[in-house]
């Protein structure tokens, strides 16, 4: 059996909805985890230039280091480990995981990867969200 809804709600909802919403409204920036990943100065740079800012190569880099998988997960203000127990059991599964694109593959069995394209097929019906690490 794959969980897909979460304590935040169903994933398909979330990636969807802003999806969707991203459309009609310019002041939305979409960002892939998969885009950070392969080159986090590029997307930091996209980031900034949405926002209208102009930042230093220092800050740049500061801003490259700390938002890297691994340091976010070390980072209380980022890996949710300032919450009450309550919401999640880190004993069970921590918030961030391990950050690795395409790791599902090293888990899911031949059968549930079918059960899982099959549910992702009837939820995920707009051809223009992609994501490269299911391709
Ligand atoms: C979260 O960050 C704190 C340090 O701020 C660290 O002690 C803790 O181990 C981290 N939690 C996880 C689940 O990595």
């Amino acid at each position: 059996m794959i969980m897909l809804a979460v304590v935040f709600g169903s994933w398909y909802d979330h990636v969807n909805g802003w999806w969707q919403k991203k459309k009609t409204y310019s002041n939305l920036h979409y960002m892939f985890f998969e885009d950070l990943v392969e080159n986090t100065e590029l997307e930091i740079n996209k980031l900034c230039s949405f926002l209208g800012l102009s930042v230093s190569p220092e800050i740049e880099q500061h801003i490259t280091g700390q938002v890297q998988f691994d340091n976010m997960k070390e980072n209380k203000m980022t890996n949710y480990s300032t919450l009450s127990g309550a919401v999640m059991d880190f004993k069970t599964s921590p918030f961030m995981r391990k950050g690795k694109v395409g790791d599902w593959k090293n888990h899911f069995t031949v059968a549930q990867n079918e059960k899982f394209d099959e549910d992702y097929k009837q939820k995920m019906k707009d051809p223009s969200l992609q994501f490269r690490s299911l391709l």
